[in-house]
C-alpha cells in the first residue's frame, strides 16, 4: 500500500511511517524539516501555505495513486479565552482543517477509481473540552466531524475514514505546550487512567490498523488512545 502522511518528521508521524515501512509499505511524508532517516520518500514544505500545498497535494496523488492518507500535523495555538485573537484561530482552522480537506480531495478520486481508500485523521482527547486549548480543542473536533460525513459519503466506494484521538504523547508538541514540571502536564497526567503519557508507537499502531491493518468494515469511528481518558467521561 502507498501511504501519504502529513506532519511525517516527528511524533506520531515519524512512528507511524517507521511502522508502517516495516510491514513493507510506500510512505511519503510532508513537514519542514527532513529527517535523517525517513523511511520512504520525503518532501519539505510548510503546510500551513495554502497554495504550495495545494500544488505539492495534486503533484503527489497524480505520481504516486495513494491507498491512504494520513491527516495528522497539527497545530495547537493554547490561549486562554479573553486572549485568543482571530488570527491564531484561524490558523488553527487552517492547519487542522483545510490542510486536511485539500488533502482528502487530492486522494479521493484515485481512491474512487480504485474502488478501495483508507483516510485516517489524527484528532485528540481534547474534543472532550480541555482549557486554553480553544482553538485546538474546535478544529480536532472538526476532524470528529469531517470522519462521520466523509465515512457516509465514501462509504459505497471502499473508502474508509476513521480518527485517531490520542491522549497526551511523549512528542516535541506535547512536550512544548505541557513542559516537564507544568502545571497543564501534572494536570493531563492526573486525568489519564494509567498515570502516564502514551508513546508515539503506540499512536501508530492504531494508525496502521486503520491504514493498513484488517478493519475494512470499519468507518466513521473515532477510536480513543489514551490510556483511558474518555472511560466514564463519554457517552457510548
Ligand atoms: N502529542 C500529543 O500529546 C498529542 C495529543 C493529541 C493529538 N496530537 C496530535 O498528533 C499530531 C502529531 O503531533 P505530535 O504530537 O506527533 O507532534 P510533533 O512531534 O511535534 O510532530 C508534528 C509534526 O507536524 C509537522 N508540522 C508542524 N507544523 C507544520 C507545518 N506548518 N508544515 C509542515 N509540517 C508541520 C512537524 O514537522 P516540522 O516541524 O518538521 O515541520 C512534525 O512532523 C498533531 O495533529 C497533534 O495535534 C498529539
Amino acid at each position: 500500500m502507498k501511504i501519504l502522511i502529513t506532519g511525517a518528521s516527528k511524533g506520531i508521524g515519524l512512528a507511524t511511517s517507521r511502522m508502517l515501512a516495516e510491514q513493507g509499505h510506500d510512505v511519503v511524508g510532508l513537514a519542514r524539516t527532513e529527517p535523517d532517516d525517513f523511511p520512504g520518500l520525503f518532501r519539505k514544505i510548510d503546510l500551513s501555505k495554502e497554495a504550495a500545498r495545494k500544488t505539492l497535494f495534486a503533484e503527489l496523488a497524480d505520481e504516486h495513486k495513494f491507498d491512504g492518507l494520513l491527516n495528522n500535523v497539527g497545530l495547537v495555538n493554547p490561549a486562554p479565552l479573553d486572549e485568543i485573537t482571530l488570527e491564531d484561530f484561524d490558523a488553527c482552522v487552517d492547519v487542522n482543517l483545510r490542510c486536511s480537506l485539500q488533502a482528502t480531495q487530492a486522494v479521493v478520486p484515485h481512491m474512487k477509481a480504485q474502488r478501495h481508500g483508507r483516510i485516517v485523521f489524527t484528532s485528540s482527547m481534547v474534543v472532550a473540552g480541555v482549557p486554553y486549548r480553544t482553538s485546538y480543542a474546535a478544529s480536532k473536533s472538526g476532524m470528529v466531524s469531517f470522519t462521520r460525513s466523509w465515512a457516509l459519503e465514501l462509504a459505497t466506494h471502499g473508502i474508509t475514514v476513521n480518527a485517531v484521538a490520542p491522549g497526551p504523547v511523549e512528542t516535541e508538541l506535547f512536550n512544548t505546550n505541557n513542559p516537564p514540571g507544568s502545571e497543564s502536564r501534572a494536570r493531563y497526567i492526573e486525568g489519564i487512567p494509567m498515570k502516564r503519557v502514551g508513546l508515539p508507537e503506540e499512536l501508530a499502531a492504531a494508525n496502521c490498523y486503520f491504514l493498513v491493518g484488517q478493519s475494512g468494515f470499519t468507518t466513521g469511528q473515532t477510536l480513543f488512545v489514551d490510556g483511558g481518558y474518555m472511560t466514564g467521561k463519554s457517552a457510548l
